[in-house]
């Protein structure tokens, strides 16, 4: 174990320091409005799934917000569904992602592309969704979150999916997504983080990989802007990561590293999983480290959903 400075203690009600320090505040609403079918392909994937495209109206106080959703369906029964955003396109994640292992482990999978929800660009041309709510402070990674919780209603209109047993998944800034999604959104079973690193499920408090000063001025967008005052200052923050995957207890969480990930921490990754296992009951915290870079490969993908 290396040595750390004190960690902050485990606790109650952590939610709103995170929401006040780090990540903003998700206001409430975005109503479904519509969710209209697309094109549907039947027996996809040697028979396995169903393939649906929806484009999904939310009504945002301001406007409204168009999402263009992929689902894969298992034929044989009601499903569980993982919610994911992805980063290049629905379509390049039918080369990306193991579909057909996923819903032969008896899940469906819904994902849209994570821009069609928040531009993720520090003085975007076009706004996002922070651009259809009365001002309100919240960062890109929030607003993400905010995305994934609307996923899931939609996967709420469909027939084939089990309301019960709803996954979380994100991958690196994707990741923190998904974990404040989680921590949020209490229909969630499982919240998985893949190579989250910094702000995701890596420590502050744990040396190595990217630091608060390098995240706020690449990606200030991501963030509250007062975050950026801890830059270099880590040990003064009034939270740590640890927190943050306690916080989603006692509903599960899975953290998923990668050995060469250094830039996301792994240890870190470990050290906060470790650190925030008493908030959970036996078996309501995994972790897996495996050998190679950033990626959200099979492996990390089965192991979660065995988990
Ligand atoms: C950058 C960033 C990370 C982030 C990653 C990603 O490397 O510094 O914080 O997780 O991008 O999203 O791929």
């Amino acid at each position: 174990m290396p040595d750390l400075p004190p960690l902050p203690p485990l606790g109650p009600d952590l939610v709103g320091e995170f929401t006040r320090t780090i990540y903003g505040c998700t206001p409430p609403g975005g109503e479904l409005a519509d969710v209209v079918l697309q094109s549907r392909e039947d027996g996809v994937l040697d028979g396995t799934a169903d393939r649906l495209r929806h484009r999904a109206t939310v009504r945002c106080p301001l406007g409204d917000l168009e999402l263009d959703t992929l689902l894969h369906l298992p034929t044989r029964e009601d499903a569980p569904v993982v919610v994911i955003l992805n980063f290049d396109g629905n379509d390049q994640t039918l080369t990306d992602w193991p579909y057909q292992k996923i819903v032969e482990a008896g899940y469906a999978v819904l994902t849209a592309q994570y821009r069609q929800i928040e531009p993720d660009d520090p003085n975007p041309p076009t706004p996002g969704v922070r651009g259809l709510f009365p001002a309100e402070s919240w960062g890109a990674v929030a607003a993400w979150a905010w995305g994934l919780s609307r996923l899931l209603d939609i996967a709420g209109t469909v027939d084939g999916i089990d309301p019960a047993g709803a996954v979380v998944i994100g991958h690196s800034r994707l990741g923190k997504a998904a974990l404040w999604a989680g921590v949020q959104d209490e229909r969630f079973a499982l919240t998985v983080s893949n190579d989250s690193g910094c702000c995701g499920a890596a420590l502050f408090r744990h040396p190595g990989g990217e630091d608060i000063e390098a995240i706020t001025r690449k990606f200030p967008h991501w963030f509250v802007p007062s975050f950026a005052q801890y830059a270099g200052k880590e040990d003064e923050l009034p939270v740590d990561q640890h927190q943050l995957l306690a916080s989603i207890a006692p509903r599960r969480v899975y953290v998923c590293s990668a050995e060469d990930d250094a830039w996301a921490d792994p240890v870190g990754e470990y050290l906060a999983v470790e650190a925030a296992r008493p908030a959970f009951g036996p078996g309501g915290i995994g972790y897996h480290v495996r050998p190679g870079g950033h990626a959200l490969l099979e492996e990390d993908w089965m192991k979660a959903l065995a988990f």
